[in-house]
């Protein structure tokens, strides 16, 4: 339906047509970066899940290949689940997935490439004596899949955690083997949290305390953290927390221990991320899925649905040591095209000011916003109680807030995605600084989600609020303050689409002046190529 297209975006992943979900096996191999993922060959809703596979030599443009492996086996055949690659040191790749069997039981199978010396690894095998792993007693047979990358640890064998629950506890098993066909289970669990329920695609992996350099998964050590990372099926959120692992006891234990299941990747709409380590880059690579926010009517319409995050790199914040900082991997600075400066503009209290730019649909948008100094001491107490979640978006006036941009919107600012800051000060004079996304007003259609997401952003002293925003037609992602919190959001304007889509700055505090600074690029497409066959 043509009358949809322009919700496809122009340089996120997606294929050509039909449903994906999680991203799955990631890895970098001979050149070339691979990408799986959950897909529906038959249609635009989640079902007959098979592997899709695609290439690329930059993370940013693509070759679509074959389906990797379709659900062929009485181990798969209700759905060839997620999983996760581990590349050994002698080259070999294996994949552990998670097979839905002709009984519904969920299963861990392995698979390998046919042919090692193919830079594409276009065909894949299935291990003659799948399934490898069977859900264990005590655990149910719906509630054991998602398999992680392994780590290599002291005794010579690999180690690798499974998601699953025990009544309405979230926990983490942890596995080992030498040869990734014959497995143990091992006493304990890495990570359990009570009422957080089904436990999906697990990742766990380290992150250096000092090196703005990503780590191999199997680094243990004095000078690392541990990222423990559950996708929650209860409210399909991301949580992640940091913790020291002691790979001799399998233990990891959370730097903050009332940190609960732990705080979001991102506050908007991203679901069963995985991480893999890029040895040619020397970093973390982040992927998450980001699913629609319309209705499966309008899915099955536009005959797809859903979009992978742009890969976020992962490092440790060192300044605050206590989240990480995610941020667009720097390849996606070549589809920057021309750009567009403004130098300290005046935003006044009331006020919203147009941003005179050649088009508003594909974006990089830097900014840097400052609050009037004197109103910032005048204001005695403001918001205390704020939320993003439960406030009334960005019509909600405070003396400090909210201000920020509006993406998507058209002239007349019937439809308008308001992307802001909002500052609240307790009467201990402490500012707490968030960042929200309003969908409130984001379309005139009305299937779609219009919630308010948006979250807590550290600000240290002296530092500046700042943001990163990349726009690409129906997907919106704000890295804020470098990365220490992200929102994606989908929208699904019916009016600010193509050359009627605008952009402005807003401020609708009632006490301070704002003034912001940005560089805007426009942004190429990338190129995504369907496969053909010779
Ligand atoms: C997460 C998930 C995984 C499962 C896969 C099935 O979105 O439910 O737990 O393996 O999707 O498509």
């Amino acid at each position: 339906n043509s009358m949809l297209s322009w919700q496809r975006t122009s340089f996120h992943f997606q294929p050509e047509k039909n449903w994906m979900n999680d991203p799955n096996g990631p890895m970098f191999y001979k050149g070339w970066y691979h990408f799986f993922y959950q897909y529906n060959p038959n249609g635009a809703v989640w079902g007959d899940i098979v592997w899709g596979h695609a290439v690329s030599t930059d993370l940013i443009h693509w070759l679509h290949l074959p389906l990797a492996m379709v659900a062929d086996q009485w181990y798969d055949i209700n759905g060839v689940w997620t999983g996760s690659a581990t590349v050994l040191p002698n080259g070999e790749v294996v994949m552990l997935y998670t097979g839905s069997t002709n009984e519904s039981v969920q299963v861990q199978n392995l698979a390998y490439p046919a042919n090692l010396s193919d830079p594409l690894l276009i065909e894949w095998v299935k291990y003659s004596d799948n399934p490898v792993l069977l859900p264990p007693p005590g655990i149910n047979k719906n509630d054991f899949r998602d398999p992680t990358t392994a780590w290599y640890t002291s005794d010579g064998k690999w180690k690798f955690a499974i998601g699953s629950r025990v009544n309405t506890t979230g926990i983490t098993l942890v596995y080992h083997t030498k040869d990734f066909k014959s497995y143990e289970r091992l006493d304990g669990l890495l990570h359990s949290v009570p009422d957080t329920g089904m436990w999906e695609c697990v990742d766990f992996y380290p992150v250096s305390k000092t090196a703005g350099k990503g780590l191999d998964t199997s680094v243990t050590g004095p000078g690392v953290k541990h990222v423990m990372k559950t996708s929650l099926d209860n409210d399909r959120q991301d949580y992640y927390a940091l913790g020291i692992y002691d790979e001799k006891t399998d233990t990891w234990v959370p730097d903050n221990p009332n940190i609960g299941i732990g705080i979001r990747y991102d506050y908007g709409i991203f679901y069963a991320s995985k991480t893999f380590y890029d040895e040619q880059k020397e970093r973390r690579v982040l992927w998450g899925w980001i699913g629609e926010s319309d209705s499966e009517f309008a899915d099955m319409k536009k005959g797809w649905a859903s979009v992978q995050g742009i890969p976020r790199t992962v490092l440790l914040d060192t300044k605050t040591g206590s989240n990480l900082l995610q941020w667009p991997v720097e390849e996606v600075d070549s589809l920057r095209l021309s750009s567009k400066e403004f130098d300290k503009v005046e935003v006044k209290a009331g006020s919203v000011v147009p941003l005179n730019i050649v088009s508003a649909t594909q974006l990089d948008i830097v900014a840097e916003f400052e609050l009037d100094k004197e109103a910032l001491e005048r204001t005695a107490q403001s918001n205390v109680e704020f939320s993003c979640g439960y406030s009334q978006g960005a019509a909600q006036r405070g003396a400090l807030g909210p201000f920020g941009l509006l993406v998507l919107a058209d002239e007349s600012l019937s439809e308008q995605t308001p992307v802001y800051f909002y500052i609240a000060k307790g009467t201990d004079g402490n500012l707490t600084t968030f960042f929200c996304v309003d969908q409130s007003r984001s379309s005139e259609a009305t299937d779609v989600n219009k919630q308010i997401h948006g979250g807590y952003v550290p600000v240290l002293k002296d530092e500046k609020l700042s943001v990163r925003l990349l726009v690409d037609h129906s997907i919106v992602e704000s890295f804020v303050q470098g990365g220490r919190t992200c929102i994606t959001s989908r929208v699904y304007p019916t009016k600010a689409i193509y050359g009627a889509a605008r952009l402005f700055l807003f401020n609708n505090a009632t006490e301070a002046t704002v003034t912001s600074s940005l560089k805007i690029w426009q942004m190429n497409s990338a190129f995504i190529h369907p496969f053909r066959a010779k």
